[in-house]
């Protein structure tokens, strides 16, 4: 079990943009240190029992955001959880904000390169959606780098798993 030398520390947040693997080494890490593991999007999607999806085509981006607000901020008020939070909810200051305020983050940077390859067949993600993927993922990674590189620890997820996670748990053992 985790204890973090300091009181103000209540999560391990994991940001980065889609594809990244926030969720897969979330879920990794929860399960090795045996804490609770969230992932925002599919919390948004548990609270409106709609799937991301259809509430982009249905309601539109502005109205996902405003969900993904409540809930990222009601999820980074738990303790002691491991969360992996939407690769937009960090443009959100009030969001931003509080991973500052109370988490350690995790920003898993990804060569973009990689990430067009890793997101070249995926159907769960409106942004990228009947749209030149390459364009759009290097047009949100300009607009969110200087929002991730706030993040307490940068790592590159370009490679192994397993060395990954080696390496964030050293890390995290730090703290
Ligand atoms: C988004 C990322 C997605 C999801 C939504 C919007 C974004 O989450 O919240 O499709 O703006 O980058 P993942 O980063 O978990 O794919």
């Amino acid at each position: 079990m985790l204890e973090f030398r300091t009181n103000e520390i209540k999560n391990i947040c994991l940001i980065g943009l889609m594809g990244s693997g926030k969720s897969v080494l979330g879920r990794e890490l929860s399960k090795y240190y045996k804490l609770d593991f969230f992932d925002t999007d599919n919390e948004i999607e548990k609270e409106t029992n709609k799937s991301i999806e259809t509430i982009f085509k249905d309601y539109g981006e502005a109205y996902f955001r405003k969900i993904e607000e409540s809930v990222c901020l009601k999820v980074l008020k738990y303790s002691k959880c491991i969360i992996s939070l939407g690769g937009g909810s960090i443009t959100n200051l009030k969001i931003r904000n509080l991973v500052k305020k109370n988490s350690y983050s995790i920003y898993l940077k990804v060569d973009n390169n990689i990430l067009i390859k890793r997101l070249k067949n995926s159907k769960k993600r409106p942004l990228l959606k009947n749209i030149d993927k390459k364009f759009v993922i290097e047009k949100l990674y300009n607009e969110r780098k200087k929002f991730y590189n706030i993040a307490n620890l940068v790592v590159e997820n370009n490679f192994d798993k397993k060395d990954i996670i080696s390496k964030i748990i050293i890390e995290i053992n730090k703290i």
